[in-house]
């Protein structure tokens, strides 16, 4: 088993927020990341994808092909936008980046036409990231 990834980047606001709770339980748990107007990060994404090498032309999957299909499906949504507001795939969730991993994969699984999808890293800061793997 071969694992090749792609990275692409976005940019993005959010607000942390859980509607069922208090402002001042919102304010204790998620700080600053609760302020209502938002506030924005320079994502990196990063898309891994398992399978057999194809001898015929030496790839896992076409990385052109991933890049397209991550570019449409996830970049083209999320890019310059307000992640609690504007991104259809991410409706109803806290936008963590747990849960934008989790979304992003359920975006993509179904839709990796050589290999299969191996795991979905969130980078929210050059310190903070999640990765989901199914
Ligand atoms: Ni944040």
């Amino acid at each position: 088993m071969v694992y090749v990834t792609r990275r692409e980047v976005f940019s993005a606001a959010h607000v942390l927020y859980n509607a069922e709770w208090s402002d001042s339980r919102n304010a204790e748990v998620f700080d600053k990341c609760a302020n209502p107007r938002g506030h924005g990060h320079n994502y990196v994404l990063e898309v891994t994808i398992a399978g057999e090498i194809d001898p015929s032309t030496g790839y896992v999957i076409d990385l052109k092909l991933l890049k397209s299909i991550i570019k449409e499906q996830i970049i083209a949504k999320v890019d310059h936008k307000h992640l609690n507001y504007d991104v259809d795939f991410l409706q109803n969730i806290i936008p963590t980046a747990e849960n934008i991993a989790v979304a992003i994969w359920n975006e993509l699984v179904h839709r990796i036409p050589s290999g299969t999808l191996y795991s979905v890293k969130v980078h929210e800061t050059e310190n903070n990231c999640a990765e989901y793997k199914g």
